[in-house]
């Protein structure tokens, strides 16, 4: 590779296969956090009433961290060498971050805010894995990343519980 200086672990000759792998699962990461940032900004806008307020709120505040996600990942595919991918190598997939039929539909939100993060949880979980012992750097920051989206979960449980103790989830 051009303008490559050899290395030691993750970034060593010997070390492609790995390396190429983490790329992959690192591209999937920022697209799932590109996705959420344009599925937050929609639904911290769209709900109407009282008591989507306090959504609104949060949501419009993650959309700025799940950006910031969505920058790290893309910096640490660029020093493993990989490229960034454009618009055009997007596909969505949250289906259930869509606008929901009545915009005082809180509830809706609050359940694909959880199956979002629930997502991103799982996937960040296998690139730890993956990386363990091979590249510390990808793995360290996944770890950080992983634990914003435990406190996106955990807030929204949280807002589900209030609606299911009211009985209006
Ligand atoms: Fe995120
Ligand atoms: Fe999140």
């Amino acid at each position: 590779m051009a303008g490559r200086t050899p290395g030691h672990g993750i970034l060593a000759p010997e070390n492609n296969d790995k390396r190429e792998q983490l790329i992959e699962m690192l591209k999937k990461a920022y697209w799932m956090e590109i996705e959420t940032v344009m599925s937050y900004l929609a639904n911290s806008i769209n709900p109407d009433g009282v008591r989507a307020q306090e959504i609104i709120e949060s949501l419009r505040q993650d959309i700025t961290e799940e950006l910031g996600h969505a920058q790290r990942f893309g910096e640490r595919i660029k020093e493993l060498y990989g490229v960034v991918p454009g618009s055009m190598d997007f596909t969505p997939e949250q289906k259930y971050l869509q606008p929901p039929e009545e915009q005082t539909d809180v509830v809706h939100v609050i359940k694909g805010v959880i199956e979002a993060e629930a997502g991103a949880i799982e996937h960040y979980n296998r690139i730890i894995e993956a990386a363990d012992g091979v590249d510390w750097v990808t793995q360290d920051m996944v770890i950080e990343i992983l634990h914003d989206e435990q406190g996106h979960l955990r807030l929204f449980e949280g807002f589900l519980r209030e609606y299911e103790a009211e009985g209006l989830a």
